[in-house]
């Protein structure tokens, strides 16, 4: 399950809903930059790194070796679990992922404050150099953590080479080794138990026929390959991302569910063809509550942009969507929809790999009539208005994609399952001419 945008899709509700059937829910890749928002019995979740599976007791939770983990924030989310009485014996983290460093947070914070006017708008949370480490061998992993020997040996290095960057380049304090060798041991001595090689666990877990959600952070256009870059995240929040993240093949994954906002939004910079200013942007915003997860900051919004739809569709090769925050749309006289861009007096139907030409596109608008009344009670296909049914049908031809959930609010209940995208029969939502259809027959 990906984010079909750029991230704040509504996956961890979608997450938390589908793990009714999963045995094992695999975060594959991301950090702490991530927020996951669950309502359950008007009670709110956020989660930063633990897979959103784990309000349920009898599902195993997997940190998978893609991801960074921030042990700190991780903690803290072990305590927010405690508080709320849900147990984390079932969580388990991969002994390959790559560990956050202090450093690392100040690096992130500091490039942004140099970078000015061009910064990319990160969560701050140190991700970007935690993951430059990875790629640059410099990393220190979970397994590292764990040995006393190594993490002395690794970090002793690690600090020394990055204080000359924070003090040289950033004029900032330099760290002390012991101080942070120290605070990093207790956090292993916490975290020891949850530790396990995670790739051979979802082998046996696929080996033994079990159900496996592999629950993505991020979106499609922060990837770091297939995005909006500069403006993306450090990891590859993509469909292929969760094979690499996990360790499994890709013979292993039988379907692909993205999840796509009614609208769009985008927190952080970077180009965004179909973003609105003015009323229209506040009543997305006020009705989303558009408000970041991980770092509370404003959520830029617009309409819902097909041609970012269909390359979500293709470069994660989607099998259905879940469509959330309908209920968003609820009092608008109208809605548009973006179903292809004006690029330098031409028609573009696709993406435009080309940073500078995404950054010229305008988007091209379908308008459809609102619906005018509330869809929060909709439980089934047949009580939503027709207006919200066609504005749906619209988005699912447009995109070539089924839709197989709608979401009407927060909660769990507020959802109409058009077909068990897990346990329902693939090609389901399709009709005899294979083309998209959005009734349950
Ligand atoms: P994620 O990062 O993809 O898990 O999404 P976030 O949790 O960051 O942001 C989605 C926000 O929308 C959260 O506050 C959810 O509780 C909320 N949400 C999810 N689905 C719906 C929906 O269908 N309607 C409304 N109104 N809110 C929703
Ligand atoms: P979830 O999983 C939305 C964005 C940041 C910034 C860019 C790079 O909740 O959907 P980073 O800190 O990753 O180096 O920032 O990516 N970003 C997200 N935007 N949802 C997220 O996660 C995000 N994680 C990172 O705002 O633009
Ligand atoms: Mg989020």
């Amino acid at each position: 399950m990906i984010g079909a945008q750029w991230g704040d899709e509504g996956k961890g509700k979608i997450t938390d809903l589908l793990s009714r059937s999963a045995d094992v829910v695999v975060r594959p890749q991301g950090g702490v930059n991530a927020g996951h928002t669950i309502v359950v019995k008007g009670q709110t979740f956020k989660l930063h790194l633990i897979p959103s599976g784990i309000l349920y007791p009898d599902t195993e939770c997997i940190i998978g070796s893609g991801t960074v983990i921030d042990p700190k924030i991780l903690l803290q989310e072990f305590d927010q679990l405690e508080r709320l009485n849900v147990s984390a014996d079932n969580l388990f983290i991969s002994q390959t992922a790559h560990v956050t460093m202090p450093y690392h947070r100040l690096i992130d914070q500091a490039s942004e404050e140099q970078r000015g006017k061009h910064k990319i708008g990160t969560t701050g949370r140190g991700i970007g150099p935690t993951y430059a480490d990875k790629s640059e061998r410099t990393g220190i992993r979970v397994v590292d953590l764990m040995d006393a020997d190594t993490l002395r040996k690794r970090l002793t290095w690690a600090i020394n080479y990055n204080n000359v960057i924070l003090e040289k380049l950033y004029n900032l304090a330099p760290l002390d080794p012991e101080e942070v060798i120290k605070e990093y041991q207790v956090y292993a001595d916490r975290l020891r138990p949850h530790v396990i090689d995670s790739s051979l666990k979802i082998y046996d877990a696929i080996q033994h026929r079990k159900n496996i959600l592999f629950e993505g952070a991020q979106g499609t256009l922060l990837d770091l390959d297939h995005g909006t870059y500069p403006y993306v995240t450090s990891s590859n929040p993509i469909a292929g991302g969760a094979c690499v993240g996990s360790g499994i093949g890709p013979t292993m994954i039988d379907r692909v569910i993205g999840v796509a906002k009614a609208y769009t939004t985008r927190v952080g910079e970077g180009p965004f063809p179909t973003e609105l200013d003015g009323e229209l942007n506040q009543i997305l915003c006020d009705r989303g509550a558009e408000f970041g997860t991980t770092t509370g900051r404003r959520r830029r919004c617009g309409w819902f942009d097909g041609v970012i739809g269909r390359y979500a569709v293709r470069i994660n090769g989607l099998d259905c969507l879940a469509i959330t925050k309908l209920d968003v749309l609820d009092e608008l006289d109208e809605i548009k929809v973006c179903v292809a861009y004006e690029l330098d007096g031409k028609t573009c139907d696709h993406f435009p790999g080309n940073a500078s030409e995404f950054a010229r596109c305008k988007p091209i608008y379908k308008t459809l009539p609102g619906w005018k009344t509330s869809t929060e009670e909709c439980r089934l296909l047949e009580d939503l208005p027709k207006q919200a049914l066609d504005y749906l049908k619209f988005l699912a031809e447009l995109m070539a994609v089924p839709i197989a959930i709608i979401s009407l609010g927060a909660s769990r209940d507020q959802t109409i399952i058009v077909e068990d995208p897990i346990h329902g029969p693939k090609r389901a939502l399709l009709d005899a001419n294979g083309s998209p259809v959005l009734s349950s027959t």
